[in-house]
């Protein structure tokens, strides 16, 4: 169901260029099919297209830009069962994910649709002062101007959805880097906008090596730098994206505290979910389970049995929960953090061992807080676990990480759901349920290291836009 060969869009069109790019079947390693890679020159050409475009975008009008989305929508429906197969082949994500993630997609694509016909401005009375007597002041919100939007592996689909659909809703023109171990995706979704009435040069879509793509972080035809990936990757574009402002969605260790009020048959299946659908590689994965200590046996004892039970293997079948990691360099890595553990004095209490790409589902007790698994972002199937006494100590412990994506509580006491949302430096609380829960209307990003602004198509279209203020005077 994969062609034999992708394009990259270049200017809205399909080109056939070299097919440098190989994208491998991440659970057999086979080669699955072959991308053409566009390089420094193709990625300038990119850009002066999106400049050029620009004034024609701004012109449209908001129906016009929410027909776009809505063809779109349309069309994802369409070729649903085939844009889940290509998640699932390129990035080893179970069959049941990969259509969870072409949902999503298009929810992303209906949302911005709505909110492309919703983008309003104020009407000011500025007469605050006698010399300000006679004046109005009216604001509107105009497209910011080209956008380099560069996406990561984790979700192909949704997560350059989250940059490409408010882009349109608001019209900015876009280049687009997706994520070289993943571009199918995101050249489905170029090949349907290719289908629409955009603009010439509206958008391009480009995979690309990282040491090709600097133009995406330097170049100062760029009005926005949206990045989405690890936060080492991110912190150094932003150092180096010059004057144009830069959103980073980055990695998390999040935590999930579990309070002894809760229905744990609810709290471990929603965690077993949180720590290991799509084999941990979320962003907002569960890492950390802080349980209270007056049902810490009972808890661990279900959620490891539980655990121990996930169906592994391939993810094309419809049985299985837990398929490769995106690559072997990467399990192998985790597993390091896993033998880096133990050696600290971590208990393993099921998984912990790997084949290849295939790393076993894995929870760990009695892990010290400087052990990597526990200080930095696992981005795999393991979580660690751990009792607390006090409720407050356990939101400080939640606290005690150089992240700040999301959270999770359950709780049914309405007061320490309050503490939790006052005191947890993050940019999500979630009660009753695992900070992996996310739908795509809701502002989504962190703080710390986690990264800067929002995503979620209301607040993703404030940074694409900018306020141009009209003052009408009105001799009196
Ligand atoms: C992420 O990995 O940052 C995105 C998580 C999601 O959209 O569910």
């Amino acid at each position: 169901m994969l062609q034999k060969a992708y394009p990259y869009f270049l200017a809205n069109k399909a080109v056939y260029a070299n097919q440098d790019l190989v994208v491998t079947n991440k659970y057999t390693g086979e080669a699955a099919t072959t991308v053409a890679m566009a390089k420094a020159d193709v990625i300038d050409k990119a850009i002066e297209a999106a400049e050029k475009s620009q004034p024609a975008l701004t012109a449209m009008k908001p129906y016009e830009r929410q027909s776009i989305l809505n063809h779109c929508v349309k069309r994802f429906e369409e070729r649903f069962e085939e844009l889940a197969y290509a998640l699932c082949i390129e990035a080893g994500k179970p069959i049941k994910d990969a259509r969870g993630e072409v949902t999503r997609l298009i929810d992303t694509f209906r949302i911005a649709a709505e909110e492309s016909v919703r983008i309003t401005g104020e009407v000011m009375n500025l007469e605050i002062t006698p010399r300000a007597k006679g004046y109005q002041g009216m604001y509107k919100k105009v497209p910011i101007g080209p956008c380099s939007f560069i996406s990561p592996f984790n979700f192909p689909l949704n997560l350059a959805a989250h940059k490409v659909a408010p882009a349109i809703a608001v019209g900015c023109a876009f280049v687009l880097k997706p994520a070289s171990r993943t571009p199918l995706g995101a050249l489905i979704i170029g090949e349907i906008l290719a289908e629409t009435d955009l603009p010439e040069g509206a958008f391009s879509i480009l995979p690309c090596s990282r040491d090709g793509a600097d133009l995406f972080t330097t170049d100062d035809r760029f009005k926005l730098l949206s990045f989405t990936g690890s936060p080492d990757v991110g912190w150094d574009l932003k150092a180096r994206a010059g004057k144009k402002p830069v959103i980073l969605e980055l990695g998390g260790n999040a935590g999930c505290i579990v309070d002894h009020d809760t229905d744990l048959d609810d709290a471990i299946e929603r965690i077993v979910f949180g720590a290991y659908y799509q084999s941990g590689q979320s962003c907002i994965s569960v890492q950390r389970v802080l349980v209270h200590d007056s049902i810490y046996a009972d808890f661990k004892k279900r959620y490891v049995d539980k655990v121990a039970n996930l169906v592994h293997g391939d993810p094309l079948s419809e049985d299985t929960f837990i398929g490769p990691m995106i690559s072997e360099s990467e399990a192998s890595r985790l597993d390091g953090w896993i033998q880096e553990a133990k050696s600290k004095g971590a208990s393993v209490l099921c998984g912990g061992k790997r084949d290849g790409a295939m790393l076993q589902a894995t929870v760990l007790e009695n892990v010290p807080n400087d052990a990597s698994i526990n200080a930095d972002e696992a981005f795999g199937p393991v979580s660690t676990i751990a009792p607390f006494s006090d409720f407050d100590e356990a939101l400080e412990e939640i606290n005690n990480s150089q992240f700040g994506l999301q959270a999770g509580v359950f709780t049914r006491d309405i007061y320490k759901a309050h503490k939790a949302w006052d005191v947890l430096d993050v940019g999500g609380v979630v009660i009753g349920d695992v900070p992996s829960w996310r739908v795509d209307n809701m502002p989504y990003g962190g703080v710390k290291e986690s990264g800067l602004g929002r995503e979620g198509i209301r607040f993703a279209i404030e940074d694409m836009t900018e306020l141009r203020l009209m003052v009408l005077r009105t001799p009196q």
